[in-house]
């Protein structure tokens, strides 16, 4: 696990002040909780170039080959644990933003972690990125975060994974900058993370919103413990899914969707 660079983005305030890059670990996620632990500050990041252990939500694994942009960050926002999403949002926005800015896509997002592009062929949309938000509290606010981004940039998506992944290679034709992406991914993390120090999650909430590829549909949501079927009418400020079903509106904070309505 050899760590190969140690350097700053100049341009950061907060996020990317300590970068932390490896050929290869187990996961971002495991060494950036490590590093918290220790006390690494608000911003670190901790990118490598393959993960053998790649975590995805719900327990799932994440195919991290060379060519992806596998990353992962501690903060320490001054926040209660149910904010959480919050911060999935804002790393969600950082992507999407950076993407559109150097592919001139169109990236929308799939509620609670996913970020989206379209083939260029047409069809719909498929998943790009993943946003992974791990917390840590003792009961009180929060301790700290870690939030994993998982971006398919120049890597092969295995054939298992393709009917619902993609890369932006798959689409574009040809590899992308990864560092310049890297960068830019990191300015709109840090500054959608100082607008939420200074203003709360409100312009936040708002541009994710725009972005959704769930708000007006029909989905099925599979939760822990239920499947919800119905109209999504919005996501609150706590970054929960409102769905209107047949017996009311419910309030629905984590789950897999399926949007039945096409996007
Ligand atoms: C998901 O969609 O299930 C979330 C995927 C998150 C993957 C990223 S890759 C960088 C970081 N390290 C991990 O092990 N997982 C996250």
């Amino acid at each position: 696990m050899e760590r190969v660079a140690r350097s700053s983005f100049r341009t950061s305030r907060i996020i990317g002040r300590k970068v932390f890059s490896y050929l290869r670990v187990t996961s971002t996620q495991d060494k950036a909780r490590k590093f918290a632990q220790k006390g690494l500050p608000d911003g670190t990041v901790i990118i490598a170039e393959t993960q053998t252990q790649g975590k995805g939500r719900l327990g799932r694994r994440w195919v991290s080959p060379r060519g992806g942009i596998w990353l992962s960050i501690i903060l320490r926002p001054e926040i209660a644990p149910m904010e959480a999403p919050k911060i999935t949002m804002i790393g969600s926005l950082a992507v999407a933003k950076a993407i559109a800015e150097l592919t001139r896509m169109e990236v929308k997002f799939k509620w609670p972690n996913d970020v989206l592009i379209r083939p260029i062929a047409g069809g719909g949309f498929k998943k790009v990125c993943g946003v992974l938000t791990e917390m840590v509290s003792g009961g009180g606010p929060v301790n700290y975060i870690i939030i994993g981004l998982g971006i398919n940039v120049n890597n092969r998506i295995p054939a298992t994974l393709r009917a619902k992944s993609i890369s932006l290679k798959d689409v574009i034709g040809r590899n992308l900058p990864k560092q310049k992406l890297l960068r830019k991914v990191l300015e709109k993390f840090d500054k959608y993370y100082s607008d939420f120090g200074k203003q709360g999650v409100g312009r936040i909430l708002k541009e994710y919103k725009g972005m959704s590829a769930v708000l007006g549909k029909e989905v099925n949501i599979e939760c822990p413990d239920k499947i919800i079927e119905g109209k999504a009418l919005d996501i609150d400020e706590y970054g929960a899914l409102i769905v209107q079903t047949d017996d009311g509106r419910k309030r629905v904070i984590a789950g897999d969707v399926t949007i039945v309505s096409k996007i």
